[in-house]
C-alpha cells in the first residue's frame, strides 16, 4: 500500500527574507508545519475527531539555502501512526529559475489527534488511522 502524502508549494517573497539574504529559517519551518497539516487533514478525513495539533517538530534539518524568488516545493508524507498520534516526515526541495531542483529542508513532525467537548476545549482523542 502506498503511504499517504501531500504537496504544496509557497513562492519565496521579499518579506521572508533574513539578514544574510536567504530564506527565514523561522518561515520554512511555519511552511513545514502548514505542508504537515495538509497531510494530516486527509489522513484524518473519515476519522471522528475535530482536527489535529502539532506536538513535536523534530530533526529539522536546513540542508541548502533558499533564495528570493525561489519557489518551494513541499512534500508531507504520514510515516507512522500512534493511538492520538500519527509522524510526517516533510522535504521542502527548492526550485531556483536558474539552479536544479535541491532538497533544502527536512523535518519530523508529531501531530495529535483533537477532539472539541461541552465547554469547547480541546482535548486528545483516538483517531483510528493506519498507515
Ligand atoms: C497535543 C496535546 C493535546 C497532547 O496532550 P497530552 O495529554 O500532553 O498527550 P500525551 O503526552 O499523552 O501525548 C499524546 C500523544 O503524543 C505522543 N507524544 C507526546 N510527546 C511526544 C514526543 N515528544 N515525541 C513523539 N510523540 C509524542 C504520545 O506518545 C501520545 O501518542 P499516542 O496516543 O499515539 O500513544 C497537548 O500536549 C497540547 O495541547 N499541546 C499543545 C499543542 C499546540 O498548541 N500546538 C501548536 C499549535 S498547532
Amino acid at each position: 500500500m502506498s503511504s499517504l502524502s501531500a504537496k504544496y508549494s509557497q513562492f519565496v517573497m521579499p518579506d521572508h527574507i533574513n539578514v544574510v539574504g536567504t530564506l527565514f529559517g523561522g518561515q520554512m519551518i511555519a511552511w513545514v508545519d502548514l505542508a504537515a497539516a495538509k497531510v494530516a487533514y486527509r489522513f484524518l478525513k473519515s476519522a471522528n475527531v475535530d482536527g489535529a495539533v502539532t506536538r513535536t517538530i523534530d530533526q529539522v534539518e536546513f540542508k541548502e539555502p533558499v533564495y528570493l524568488g525561489d519557489w518551494v516545493n513541499f512534500t508531507a508524507t504520514i510515516v507512522a501512526a500512534g493511538t492520538t498520534s500519527f509522524k510526517i516526515q516533510v522535504e521542502a526541495h527548492a526550485e531556483g529559475r536558474n539552479s536544479e531542483p535541491r532538497l533544502a529542508c527536512v523535518a519530523t513532525i508529531v501531530m495529535v489527534s483533537v477532539k472539541k467537548d461541552n465547554s469547547g476545549q480541546y482535548h486528545k482523542t483516538p483517531h483510528g488511522q493506519s498507515c
